[in-house]
């Protein structure tokens, strides 16, 4: 039988919900207000942020799709029509063809699962997912014997997304994993996060979630996905390959070429939490670190 994942996070580490929501800006305010390294006291000044941040919605992301701005994916990706949605899974699998979004539905088990995500500028969270195991939709359609990686594009539709219009990347978004990493337990496809369908701007209908890497292989709004038998390109990975490698594993051990990782800062342990050290592979070394045994991380970064 395939080994089943255990969560071992609880309710409690969950970031509030609301600081969920207001992320960019709580962690703009942090930055803008100079307080990165203040470890504790209440001040004016954090009365104030957290005023602001909990009272206003507006949510901050990074979906290039609708613009490089944090602000953009909230006021464009309203425009994104997300109903028909069909993935079409191909390349090495026995069953090609599109598959319907509620067809996907149907035949997948859906869960919640609380998982750490680490984003690459030294912020984490734990965030409750709603979805289900990318290795059941790929055994859906069958994988055959010499695949070896899973590349994913995000849909690319001009007339929709007014962020595609300009050459920022090279449309569609693709990502990719190596196919052991595909099929690990851990690996979702996901759907919902706090118990609600995905917004728009984080990546409605479906989304990869990865959470031993950082946040960006989460590739959203998904609508190909092909099991291939060589390493697809990635867009980071193809615009600045020198700071985004093919892995991009939370790695404590390998500076991004801008900053290190080696420290983290929870979102929802406070304003003035203390940073806490990155853990290997995001806290999931016992679940993942024997898929890079004999590997040099610092090459395959
Ligand atoms: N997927 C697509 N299609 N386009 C993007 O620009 N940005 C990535 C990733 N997935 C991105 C994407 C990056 S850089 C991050 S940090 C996460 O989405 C952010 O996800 P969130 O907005 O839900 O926090």
């Amino acid at each position: 039988m395939a080994q089943r994942w255990t969560n071992k996070l609880t309710a409690k580490d969950v970031t509030p919900e609301h600081m969920f929501w207001n992320r960019r800006k709580i962690l703009a305010g942090l930055a803008g207000a100079g307080l990165g390294s203040i470890a504790g006291g209440v001040s004016a000044q954090e009365a104030e942020l957290e005023a602001n941040t909990w009272e206003d919605v507006t949510s901050y992301n990074n979906f290039y799709e609708f613009g490089t701005s944090k602000e953009d994916p909230a006021h464009y990706a309203k425009y994104m029509t997300t109903a028909p949605w069909s993935v079409e899974i191909g390349g090495l699998v026995d069953k090609p063809g599109a598959y319907g979004f509620e067809q996907i539905m149907e035949a997948m088990t859906i869960e919640e699962r609380l998982y750490r995500f680490r984003c690459v500028e030294a912020w984490s969270m734990v965030i409750p997912w709603q979805g289900f195991e990318l290795a059941d939709l790929l055994n859906l359609a069958g994988v055959q014997d010499g695949a070896k990686y899973v590349a994913f594009e995000t849909l690319y539709r001009p007339e929709e997304m007014v962020g595609t219009r300009f050459p920022v990347l090279d449309w569609p978004y693709r990502e990719g994993l190596r196919l052991d990493e595909a099929m690990n337990p851990l690996t979702i496809m996901a759907t919902g996060i706090f118990g609600k369908p995905l917004p728009n701007q984080n990546g409605a209908p479906l989304r990869l979630v990865v959470p031993w890497k950082y946040g960006f292989k989460s590739i959203k709004s998904v609508v190909k996905i092909t099991l291939t038998d060589k390493q697809p390109e990635t867009s980071w990975n193809m615009t600045n390959p020198g700071e985004y490698g093919f892995y991009s594993n939370v790695n404590p051990e390998v500076s991004h070429p801008r900053w290190s990782q080696a420290t983290e800062r929870r979102i929802g342990g406070g304003l003035f939490a203390q940073r806490e050290p990155t853990l290997m592979f995001n806290g999931y070394e016992d679940e993942v670190a024997s898929l890079y045994e004999g590997m040099d991380l610092t090459k395959s970064f």
